[in-house]
C-alpha cells in the first residue's frame, strides 16, 4: 500500500468522522434498494456508520407482500455486524417501530400540529436511538383506505420523523443521484431555493418528485442537510459523508457552494479574481486570449452564484497538463475551495488521458505538498512546457502522477 495516498485519504476524511458522531440520521430506502445484493453493500455501510456512532432511522419502502421478508433479512443482516472487521457478530440491535397514521395524509408534515400529532412514537423512536438501537420503519397504509397514497405516506412519514426527532440529515436513497441534467453543473450542491428552482423546473415522474418534495420539505422546516445518493454505487454512501467532494446530491439550508465549467462570458469575472493575487506576486497574470483559448479550461467556484474562486487547465501537451490561475477569494480562503477546485482540475486532466500534473507557485508551495504534488525541476517537464517558465519569478515546480 501506498502510505502516502492512504494518510492523504485519512486525514481528508477524519473531520468528517469526527463531525458526524452523535449525529441522527434519517434514510429513506425505496423499494428498489432493497433488492437483497444492493441491501448486503448498504447495510455494511449503515453498520460502519454505526459503529462510527451515527444514529440512524430507517424507512424502508416496503410492499405489503415483501416487508415481513424486508424486515427479517435487515435484521439479519445487521445481527452480523460489521464483516472482516472485528466487530464482525457484534450484532447491532435493530428495532422496529410503529408509524401509525390514523389519520388521512395531507402530504404536510410540516404543522406543528402534525409533529404534536405523533408526538408518543417520535419520542419512543428517540429512546431506542439513545439506547442504542438502529430505529425501523416499514409503513403500510390500509388498503381499503383508497384516498391514502402509499409514496404521500412514505415521505410525509420521513419528513415528520426527520422533523420530530430533530435529525441532522434526511438521507435519499436514489438512481439518479443527480436531478441535473446538465453535464457542466460538477457539484451537486444545492441550497434549499436552487433544489426547489430544479423541483419545479424537471419533469420528475411521481415517486421521485414525491420524494424529493418530502427532502425540499424537511429542509424549509429546518434539517440542515439533506442528500440523495446513490443505492447502486457500491460506497456512494460513504463518499458522500466523508469526503469533501460527495458522491450524490447536497441541499444545504446554509453555506453552499457549486462548481462550474467557465463560459467565455465569466473572463471578466476570473480576471477580476485573480487581480489583487497578481498584485501581490501570488499569481501569473495571463492574458484574456489565453484564458478564452480552446486548450484552456476553466473552472469556477460560485457561492450564493458569487464567483469565489477558480482553478485552469492549460493543456499544451496532452501527458503532462498545467494547473494553475488556482485561488480562493481572500474572504473565502480554509473553507476547502481551493482544495475542492484543484481536485476538480486534477479529475479533468486524468478524463484527458493525462498521467501527470504540474504547477509553477511560489507561495502555496507547501499547501500544494499537502496535495501529494513534489517539487521537482524544468527537466522533467517536455519543452513545450517548460518554454513558458518565467525564469525571473523563481518560482517551484511541483509535479503529481494522478493515474
Ligand atoms: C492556495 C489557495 C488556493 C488555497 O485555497 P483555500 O481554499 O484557502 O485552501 P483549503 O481550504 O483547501 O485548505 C486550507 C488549508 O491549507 C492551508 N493553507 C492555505 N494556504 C496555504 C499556503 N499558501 N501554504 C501552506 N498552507 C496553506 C490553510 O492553513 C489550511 O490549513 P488547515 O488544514 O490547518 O485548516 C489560497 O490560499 C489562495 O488563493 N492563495 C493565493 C493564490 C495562490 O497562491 N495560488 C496558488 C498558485 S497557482
Amino acid at each position: 500500500m501506498e502510505f502516502h495516498r492512504f494518510a492523504r485519504w485519512f486525514r481528508d476524511s477524519s473531520p468528517y468522522i469526527r463531525e458526524h458522531r452523535d449525529k441522527v440520521f434519517v434514510i429513506l430506502m425505496p423499494s428498489e434498494s432493497l433488492r437483497h445484493e444492493i441491501l448486503r453493500d448498504i447495510v455494511r455501510d449503515l453498520a460502519l456508520l454505526h459503529v462510527l456512532g451515527i444514529k440512524q432511522v430507517l424507512i424502508l419502502e416496503s410492499t405489503l407482500d415483501n416487508r415481513a421478508n424486508h424486515i427479517s433479512t435487515i435484521k439479519d443482516l445487521f445481527a452480523r455486524g460489521l464483516p472482516s472487521s472485528r466487530y464482525r457478530n457484534q450484532a447491532i440491535p435493530v428495532v422496529e417501530e410503529t408509524f401509525d397514521l390514523s389519520a388521512p395524509v395531507h402530504g404536510d408534515a410540516n404543522t406543528n400540529h402534525s409533529i404534536a400529532q405523533h408526538r408518543k412514537q417520535v419520542d419512543h423512536i428517540a429512546q431506542t436511538l439513545d439506547q442504542g438501537s438502529i430505529g425501523l420503519i416499514a409503513p403500510t397504509t390500509d388498503s381499503s383506505n383508497r384516498a391514502i397514497n402509499y409514496g404521500e405516506t412514505i415521505n410525509y412519514i420521513a419528513t415528520a420523523v426527520a422533523l420530530g426527532i430533530e435529525a441532522d440529515k434526511l438521507i435519499i436513497l436514489h438512481e439518479p443521484a443527480s436531478l441535473v441534467n446538465n453535464a457542466d453543473v460538477v457539484n451537486s450542491d444545492l441550497s434549499t431555493d436552487a433544489f426547489q428552482a430544479l423541483l419545479e423546473q424537471e419533469a420528475l415522474e411521481e415517486s421521485t418528485y414525491l420524494r424529493m418534495n418530502a427532502l425540499l420539505r424537511a429542509c424549509q422546516q429546518g434539517i440542515n442537510r439533506g442528500h440523495i445518493v446513490s443505492y447502486e454505487t457500491e460506497g456512494a454512501l460513504l463518499a458522500e459523508l466523508f469526503t469533501a467532494d460527495g458522491s450524490g446530491t447536497q441541499i444545504s439550508t446554509d453555506d453552499y457552494l457549486t462548481i462550474r465549467r467557465a463560459m467565455d462570458t465569466d473572463t471578466d469575472a476570473i480576471l477580476d479574481l485573480m487581480k489583487a493575487d497578481i498584485d501581490q506576486d501570488r499569481l501569473v497574470p495571463r492574458s484574456r486570449e489565453m484564458l478564452s483559448r480552446d486548450s484552456t479550461t476553466i473552472f469556477l467556484a460560485e457561492h450564493d452564484r458569487v464567483p469565489v474562486g477558480c482553478v485552469a487547465l492549460y493543456s499544451l501537451e496532452q501527458g503532462m497538463q498545467e494547473i494553475g490561475t488556482l485561488l480562493a477569494a481572500p474572504k473565502h480562503r480554509d473553507r476547502n475551495i481551493g482544495s475542492r477546485l484543484l481536485s476538480q482540475a486534477e479529475t479533468e486532466a486524468r478524463k484527458r488521458g493525462a498521467s501527470h500534473v504540474y504547477v509553477f507557485t511560489k507561495h502555496a508551495v507547501d499547501w500544494f505538498k499537502r496535495h501529494d504534488y513534489l517539487p521537482s525541476n524544468l527537466g522533467a517537464l517536455p519543452s513545450a512546457n517548460r518554454d513558458a517558465y518565467d525564469d525571473e519569478r523563481q518560482s517551484t515546480l511541483l509535479i503529481k502522477e494522478i493515474e
